[in-house]
């Protein structure tokens, strides 16, 4: 009886071990199935164990400028799941004893274009420290995505930054093939302006899909601080509508009327003030029938508020008005309607740079002031293109362009930089060769 007691106390211990063994070996193997993802920080630092991200759960992963890009940042992604309570995970890389910090989503949007939702997260960084490099990576619930790194903004002059004119292209790995290798050469460059006409149909989701991912690498690196093209105002019909989807894709950085959120603003970078307009009057006058006395009003509010050294324009459509070499109609060489109105506005605020572009062509105008050539007065540049849409030989030389990129032109994309007395602007195509360059000194 004593030694059948000690054979079933014997069985309950091995079964008790057995089922702890095979408890210990499920546990494992969930746990190796959940942490797919990330089990390190980025730094190395300490060992976690979260749910990995899935592509539907982030992509078109990109950081937007702010109004002050020492402290702050934006980040935003969409998912295709309704992912509500989103946030950012961060810290200082150098720092080895900083904490993770967390900032909640401050808008989660949903929009649908082309039959297709997605929802459109917003989440803004603050306090952050000038002069830093962070990790950050993007959660919901117990679920992480990779950590990728942005810096903030040295206070003063002394950083690089890329330009590139419209992008909108039948095929986007023209757009890739300039702004990454621009971005290789320049991976100290700490943001980039893209001058409008993004994509060719603003309402195509598919052409944005393209444009984020093809870039990808860059614009979850370091911010971008876009400017709205005409293009982005076209529907799938070639109609014109509110720009919703670059509305929606953008949170930019506030100050303007709420009614015109995301259209134009301003943002501060080193010593220079940057002020981004939007020129679609003529697309939008259906839906903004004041959009340029508006747009006026904040416009001279906005320079007069400014204390920084150096100001500078970035508008889509330009100032110039070319005549025609090709088409039949005949047209004289003048300004635009936009450089009509804007111009006498650049002198009297004293405006050091204008940047624009639409015309798909690069041309260095150097100083123009009262609609003449002169000494003083901004610098004007006509940006180039960096997609497939060309237009060869289509315009005359203007009277006041003193460069132009070879013909028949290809693509090209540019880059400043920004120290204490001086802003260069350099241009090039895609294979690093240098065609111009110009500066502003004081
Ligand atoms: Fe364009
Ligand atoms: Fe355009």
């Amino acid at each position: 009886m004593k030694q059948s007691k000690n054979f079933y106390k014997s069985l309950m211990t091995v079964l008790l071990a057995l089922a702890l063994s095979l408890l210990a070996l499920v546990f494992g193997v969930l746990l190796l199935g959940c942490g797919n993802g990330e089990t390190k920080t980025g730094s190395g630092k300490t060992t976690e164990s979260f749910t990995a991200f899935t592509k539907a759960d982030a992509f078109n992963l990109r950081q937007v400028i702010t109004a002050d890009s020492t402290v702050s940042r934006t980040i935003m992604w969409q998912s295709e799941p309704e992912t509500k309570d989103a946030f950012v995970e961060y810290r200082a890389t150098k720092d080895e004893n900083a904490a993770i910090q967390t900032q909640k989503e401050h808008i989660n949007d949903k929009f649908t274009d082309n039959g297709k939702t997605t929802y459109v997260h917003t989440v803004i960084l603050k306090n952050l420290k000038p002069g830093t490099e962070y990790e950050y990576r993007l959660g919901y619930g117990n679920r992480r995505s990779q950590w990728y790194r942005l810096n903030t903004a040295q206070v003063h002059n002394n950083y690089k930054a890329l330009i590139f004119p419209d992008s909108q292209s039948a095929k986007y790995k023209v757009w890739e093939d300039v702004a990454m290798p621009a971005w290789q050469r320049n991976r100290d460059a700490r943001f980039f302006i893209t001058m409008g006409d993004l994509v060719d149909n603003g309402e195509h989701a598919y052409q944005w899909n393209e444009w984020f991912t093809r870039v990808g690498p860059m614009i979850s690196r370091i911010p971008a601080a876009p400017v709205l093209g005409n293009h982005e105002t076209y529907t799938m019909d070639w109609k014109v509508r509110v720009p919703q989807a670059y509305l929606h894709y953008f949170q930019l950085p506030e100050g303007a009327p709420e009614a015109y959120k995301n259209q134009f603003y301003s943002f501060d970078y080193g010593d220079v003030h940057y002020v981004v307009l939007n020129t679609q009057m003529r697309e939008m006058k259906d839906f903004y029938p004041n959009l340029l006395q508006d747009q006026l009003a904040w416009f001279k509010a906005d320079m007069e508020k400014t204390k920084k050294k150096w100001k500078v324009v970035l508008m889509h459509k330009d100032v110039l008005q070319y005549g025609f070499l090709t088409r039949k109609t005949p047209r004289e060489e003048g300004f635009s309607e936009e450089g009509k109105t804007f111009m006498p506005l650049f002198d009297k605020y004293n405006v050091d740079v204008v940047l624009t572009a639409h015309l798909h062509t690069y041309r260095n105008r150097g100083h123009v002031y009262d609609f003449k050539r002169g000494m003083k007065g901004p610098l004007y540049i006509l940006t180039g293109v960096a997609g497939d849409v060309r237009y060869p030989n289509l315009w005359k030389r203007h009277s006041l362009d003193v460069a132009i990129a070879p013909q028949p032109e290809t693509n090209n994309y540019m880059v400043l930089e920004a120290s204490a007395d001086r802003l260069r602007f350099s241009c090039y195509l895609p294979d690093g060769t240098r065609i111009d360059e110009a500066e502003v000194k004081k």
